[in-house]
Parts: structure tokens; C-alpha cells; sequence
């Protein structure tokens, strides 16, 4: 075990956990990079062939580094006692009981942690948060690490994760900015250039930034709330493009089109989903509101509430359309993953929309390349009513409706013509992400309902 010039040690082997360390073992084979997790399973799968989730270019680096410098283990003490730097990557879901129940951020996954490295640790240890976290959180953190400690120093440092799944390798590989928060202390100075030079293998100078601490946590929230509220911004304009036969494409392309506002993430969808958004939302939410900021919490409020709108509206637009009832009807989802390249399905709008069909009494059939073992484990209490095939011509055949919830490419390249043959007419296709050719499929024979544009209908 020798030889490594520090001792990384990543608490929480989850997907941010998980391809952030396999990363930065890839970049940095001068460091030996643990990491633990109190799921156990997860450890077993890390340490298989079958990884606990897919990301793309994730099994390789995984196979390179593995024994060498990247090691995935159970036991939690010896695994703290050894490190130098110890990441903390555990999860902190949206709070569910007590105090700001549905809105404040849930800490006890990460006031745990702060627990036992304290119990296990022997050495001075840099901590980092990596994990989403309210701001002055390192606050309660170095609480819980002094208290009646005055033989260890613990320096905590900001390092949140700006990845987005599905381009994770890439995103961590030529990430946009590394941010690292410090506190101006000769301790925090240390620290902070310790992690510098850990990014610095591989991420040019010029893209690390440094920050105070609180700065570095507020900027997380902040970055999600901005990406959210593109997607509920332009998401706010689709229903009257369908009144007004205006066309959502066209008006991204116009609007993105100056270099102020730029041109991505602004594709119109059945709703923003992921782990992140809506929980992040909250919580700053609730921060402006534990301050007393009313305002400027009800104007961050309002991406999430369109995004439900947004949501309620596609089955909705459904219903409508579909002579106003969908009691027995076969209705296929294409995807379920809450967006391309990921089998991750939290949050995903496919939820929303499978439960509201459920209660609609649709037969429902899912079909999804990555994703279908997380959307049994999502619809559990609603199984018995619903199909999961993969094979997408076999999961529509017999089908009313089509409705595309995941923008995968396979279903951009489908046989549409056999798919139309083998539904039941008039068929449907309701495109929550506007992949497809509606004109074509106008032609094939559908009756078709993009988002943010008026439908495609063969009866007037
Ligand atoms: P995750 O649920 O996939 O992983 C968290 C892991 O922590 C789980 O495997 C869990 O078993 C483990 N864990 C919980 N308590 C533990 C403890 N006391 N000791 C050891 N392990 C423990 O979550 P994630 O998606 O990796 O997110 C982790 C954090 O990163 C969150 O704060 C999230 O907001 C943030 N984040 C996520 C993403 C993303 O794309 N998923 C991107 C950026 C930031
Ligand atoms: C998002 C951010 O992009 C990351 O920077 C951040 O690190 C991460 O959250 C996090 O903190 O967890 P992620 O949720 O993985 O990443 O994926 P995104 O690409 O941001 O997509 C989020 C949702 O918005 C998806 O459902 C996606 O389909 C939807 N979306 C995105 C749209 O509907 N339209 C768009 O134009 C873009």
C-alpha cells in the first residue's frame, strides 16, 4: 500500500461518489482513492462486473483502475483512520418529516458521517464536502468534528460536483469549472491548495476557482436553480404555442440564438426530473424563507411549480385528446430514465405520468434500454398493472398510444410504419420530447402531439 503520495478516502460510493473517484484514480495514479459505503451490496456490485449503475465510459475506467489505485470497501474505520483527504458524497434527499418536511434538505446521512470520522479519526484530516448541501452547513460540520476534539484538526472545504449523468465522464474529465471553497485561515489555505493539486493532474489552472466556503455551497444551489429555470422557462411557453400555432423549436432557436442568452438547455420536455433540480429548488427555497425573503423564495418557487404544471398537463393534453377517457386503453411509455444515457429513473416525469395512468385505469406498458429494474422498483405498488418489455416494437404492439418520456436515439430510428401497423386505431403518439418526425408520422398515419406545438390529427 506504499507508495501513494496521499490517501483519498470517498464516504458515499453512490453516482456521484462513484465516478467522481474512479476519475480522479484514472487522472491521479500517485493516489490511492478508497471509497465506503454503508450499503454493502453497492460495495459487492463496484467490485463485480456488474456496476450498481450505468454511466457511459464508467466500466472502463473502473477495470483500469481497480486494485491498482481504486479500491471500493466496507470497512468504514480502518478506511477513515487512513486517509488524508476524506470526501464525503452521501445523499441528502429532500427532508420528509418535522421541521421544513417536503422543502429543507435531509442532513442526517450527513451528520453520521461527521461521526464516525470523528470516531475512527487519528491523524489530521482534510474533509470535503462534496454532497449538495445548504449553505453554512460547514459550519454545523466543524461543530460536530471539535467538539471535545483537540487532538485531531479536521479543515473543511466546499468542493461541490457539477456533473450531469449521462455525460458524467466527460463533465468530470473537462469540467467547466472546479470550484473549491476555503476558509481564509493559514489551516484553509493548506487545505484548499491540497485539493487544488489534486485537480491540477488533470484540470487546467484557469478553470479551478477558489471562493469563500459559503460562496462555494450557495453556488451549487444557485447553478441548479439557473439550469431549472431554463427548462420551466421554456417549458412556460409550450401551452401557448399549442394555442397559438406558434412552434417552441422555432422560438428556442430565435430566442437561443443571442449570444446573451445562448442556445442550450432549452429543449421544451414533459418536465425536468433528476435527483438534484426540485430538491435543490426546495431547499433554497426554504433558505430564503428561514431568512425571511418571501419574495425572492415564491420566484424560485415558480420553477418548480410549472415543472408539476408541466407535468399534469401532458396527461392532460392526453385525456383530451383521447376522447376523455383512458379506462383500458394499452398506453406505451418510450423511456423511463429521466433523461438519455442514465438507467437513474428518480424523479423522472415518467413517474408522474405512469401513476396518474394508473389511476386513469390505462393498461400501461414500459419499455426502456437501461432503465426498466428502476421503474419496477418505482411503480412497486403498481406492478400488477403494468408491462415492462424492452423490445419497444413488442411493448406498443396492440397499443392506443405511444408516449415518448426519455429522449434516448433508438426510438429516433424505430420502424414506425411496422410500429403503426401493429397498434390499435386511430393510434397516438405523444412526443414529451420532440425527437421524432412528426410529419412523417403524420403521413404513417398517427395522430400526433408534440410538446409546444399544435398536434397532427386526422379528424377535425
Ligand atoms: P446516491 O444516493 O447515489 O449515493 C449516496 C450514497 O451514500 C448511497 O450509496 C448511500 O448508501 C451512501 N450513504 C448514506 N449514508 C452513508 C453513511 N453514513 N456512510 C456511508 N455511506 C452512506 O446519491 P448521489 O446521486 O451520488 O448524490 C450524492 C450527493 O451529490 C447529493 O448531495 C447530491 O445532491 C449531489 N449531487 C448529485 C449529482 C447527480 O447527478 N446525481 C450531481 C451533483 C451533485
Ligand atoms: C443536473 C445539472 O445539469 C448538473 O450540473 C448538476 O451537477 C446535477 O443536476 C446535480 O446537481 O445533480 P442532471 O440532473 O444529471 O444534472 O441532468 P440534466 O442534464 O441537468 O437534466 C435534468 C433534467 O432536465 C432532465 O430530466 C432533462 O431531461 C431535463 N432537461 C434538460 C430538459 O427537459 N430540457 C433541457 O433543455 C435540458
Amino acid at each position: 500500500m506504499g507508495g501513494f503520495k496521499k490517501k483519498i478516502l470517498c464516504i458515499g460510493a453512490g453516482y456521484v461518489g462513484g465516478i467522481t473517484m474512479a476519475v480522479i484514480a484514472d487522472k491521479c495514479p500517485d493516489y490511492r482513492v478508497a471509497l465506503v459505503d454503508i450499503d454493502h451490496e453497492k460495495i459487492d456490485k463496484w467490485n463485480s462486473d456488474n456496476l450498481p449503475i450505468y454511466e457511459p465510459g464508467l466500466d472502463e475506467i473502473v477495470k483500469r483502475r481497480r486494485g491498482k489505485n481504486l479500491f471500493f470497501v466496507k470497512e468504514m474505520g480502518k478506511a477513515i483512520e487512513e486517509a488524508d483527504i476524506i470526501f464525503v458524497s452521501v445523499n441528502t434527499p429532500t427532508k420528509m418529516f418535522g421541521a421544513g418536511a417536503g422543502m429543507a434538505a435531509d442532513l442526517q446521512y450527513w451528520e453520521k458521517t461527521a461521526r464516525e470520522i470523528k470516531k475512527y479519526a487519528r491523524s489530521d484530516k482534510v474533509i470535503v464536502e462534496k454532497s449538495t448541501l445548504p449553505v453554512k452547513t460547514a459550519d454545523a460540520m466543524e461543530r460536530i468534528l471539535s467538539a471535545e476534539n483537540k487532538k485531531v484538526h479536521f479543515e473543511v472545504i466546499s468542493n461541490p460536483e457539477f456533473l450531469a449523468e449521462g455525460s458524467a465522464i466527460r463533465d468530470l474529465e473537462e469540467p467547466d469549472r472546479i470550484l473549491i471553497g476555503y476558509k481564509d485561515t493559514p489551516a484553509g489555505k493548506r487545505a484548499r491548495d491540497d485539493i487544488v493539486e489534486l485537480y491540477a493532474h488533470w484540470v487546467p489552472k484557469k478553470r479551478i476557482i477558489t471562493s469563500n466556503i459559503w460562496s462555494s455551497e450557495l453556488s451549487k444551489l444557485v447553478a441548479n436553480a439557473f439550469l431549472a429555470q431554463r427548462v420551466s422557462s421554456i417549458n412556460s411557453i409550450t401551452p401557448l404555442c399549442e394555442k397559438t400555432e406558434a412552434d417552441i423549436s422555432e422560438v428556442a432557436r430565435a430566442v437561443g440564438m443571442d449570444s446573451r442568452i445562448g442556445n442550450r438547455f432549452l429543449n421544451a420536455s414533459v418536465g425536468f426530473g433528476g435527483s438534484c433540480f426540485k430538491k435543490d429548488i426546495l431547499n433554497l427555497v426554504y433558505i430564503c424563507r428561514y431568512y425571511g425573503l418571501n419574495e425572492v423564495a415564491d420566484y424560485w418557487e415558480g420553477v418548480v411549480r410549472i415543472n408539476e404544471y408541466q407535468k399534469e398537463r401532458f396527461v392532460a393534453r392526453m385525456m383530451d385528446v383521447m376522447f376523455h377517457t383512458l379506462a383500458n386503453k394499452r398506453i406505451c411509455l418510450f423511456g423511463f430514465a429521466f433523461k438519455a444515457n442514465t438507467s437513474d429513473t428518480r424523479e423522472s416525469a415518467a413517474i408522474y405520468i405512469a401513476k396518474r395512468l394508473i389511476e386513469e385505469k390505462a393498461a400501461l406498458v414500459i419499455t426502456d434500454p437501461k432503465a426498466l429494474e428502476n421503474a419496477k422498483k418505482d411503480l412497486a405498488g403498481d406492478n400488477a398493472k403494468v408491462e415492462y418489455i424492452e423490445d419497444p416494437y413488442l411493448a406498443s404492439k396492440g397499443c392506443d398510444a405511444i408516449a415518448i418520456m426519455t429522449e434516448w436515439d433508438i426510438y429516433k430510428e424505430l420502424d414506425y410504419e411496422k410500429i403503426y401497423a401493429s397498434m390499435r386505431k386511430p393510434a397516438f403518439i405523444f412526443d414529451g420530447r420532440n425527437i421524432l418526425d412528426h410529419k412523417r408520422l403524420f403521413e404513417i398515419g398517427f395522430n400526433v402531439y408534440p410538446i409546444g406545438m399544435p398536434g397532427l390529427v386526422h379528424f377535425s
